[in-house]
């Protein structure tokens, strides 16, 4: 799973992020990239194209949903997607929300990547509490504050 949150646990307002972070967008690619993606059907439409060089696996209710792609597969149960995914023999799929998301997949992931930014503000969508004593941070990296961007901290909890 990868996030990027707020102080609050900000994640989104009006179906678009809140932060304009290069070096993270970068970690989100070299995490994801050659990686199935399970995304809900609205981060999948804030992307504005499915993301290249990736399996985008889009959760929707809506049985008439259609997007005619070839890397883009649409499931309707969360669950039969990570069978699917199984199936097909991929050893590693990446969570990218949104909150939703995150939160059915919550208690299945092995890894989770995240990005606290020291931002706070208007919000729609917010990271889902998880449980961090069934995790252990694994990795931390401090990133300062430049004009352009606020401080950011991106950690790896394994299982
Ligand atoms: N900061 C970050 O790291 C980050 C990451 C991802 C997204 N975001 C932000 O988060 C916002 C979007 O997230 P969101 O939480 O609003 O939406 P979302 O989780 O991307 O999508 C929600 C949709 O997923 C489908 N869905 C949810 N639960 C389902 C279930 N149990 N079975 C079948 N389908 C299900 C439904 O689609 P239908 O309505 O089509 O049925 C639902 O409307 C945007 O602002 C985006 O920019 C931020």
């Amino acid at each position: 799973m990868i996030a990027a949150m707020g102080k609050n646990r900000e994640l989104g307002l009006d179906n678009k992020l809140l932060w304009k972070i290069p070096a993270d967008m970068k970690n989100f690619v070299k995490v994801t990239k050659g990686k199935p993606i399970i995304v809900g059907r609205k981060t999948f439409e804030s992307f504005g194209r499915p993301l290249p060089k990736r399996l985008n696996v889009v959760i929707t209710r809506n049985k008439d949903y259609k997007y005619d792609h070839e890397n883009v597969v649409i499931f309707h149960d969360p669950q039969a997607a990570v069978n699917f995914l199984k199936d097909e023999g991929y050893e590693e799929s990446v969570v990218c929300g949104g909150a939703f998301i995150y939160e059915i997949y919550m208690n299945e992931i092995d890894r989770l990547y995240l990005s606290r930014v020291d931002w706070q503000g208007e919000a729609d969508t917010f990271f889902p509490p998880f449980d961090e004593g069934k995790f252990k941070l694994d990795e931390e990296i401090e990133f300062e504050a430049t004009d352009e961007t606020p401080f950011w901290k991106y950690e790896v909890y394994k299982r």
